[in-house]
């Protein structure tokens, strides 16, 4: 099916969406279990929640659409998810992997930000205000998540790491 309106724009978009919002679900479980700060660790599981609202949030977009609500694979968050994986195997200390998934979860969230703040104009351009509101939510979170993990890369102490030999 060739994608031409700005109605299939938005679907496609929401559909990868979907797919990176469940593929969230255990990369910040992965991000929670392999950080060894406390506020690090609640954060991720606290975000995975809201990251569950996201998905329930998707399916009632596609019911607005009264279409089924369906996930196409993205390969920029399996690209993040990867870049993880990689990271783990080579041998990183507790406080090197504390930065990294901080820099992870920022990655993860300027990605989201991208993604909504160019659905939100479809819907609204669509008519769909409902739709357009309640991803309109779905942004702030992902903004108010950008900026804890902002805040707390800045915050971090380099003196936790190895000197340089
Ligand atoms: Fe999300
Ligand atoms: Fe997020």
């Amino acid at each position: 099916m060739p994608i031409d309106t700005t109605e299939d724009l938005f679907v496609s978009g929401l559909s990868h969406a979907y797919y990176t919002e469940q593929r969230l679900l255990d990369a910040l479980e992965e991000l929670e279990q392999t950080s060894s700060s406390e506020e690090l660790t609640s954060g991720f599981a606290e975000h995975r929640e809201e990251t569950q609202t996201h998905v329930d949030r998707i399916e009632q977009v596609f019911e607005h659409l009264d279409a089924e609500a369906e996930a196409t694979e993205d390969p920029v968050i399996e690209g993040m998810i990867e870049a993880h994986e990689e990271f783990m195997d080579q041998d990183p200390s507790d406080e090197a992997i504390e930065r990294f998934n901080i820099a992870a979860g920022q990655k993860a969230e300027h990605y989201e930000i991208a993604t909504y703040g160019n659905l939100i104009p479809m819907a609204d351009q669509l008519g769909m205000d409902d739709a357009a509101d309640t991803l309109e939510e779905t942004l702030r979170e992902e903004q108010d998540e950008l900026e804890t993990l902002s805040e707390r890369g800045e915050a971090f102490d380099y003196g936790e790491l190895e000197a340089s030999s």
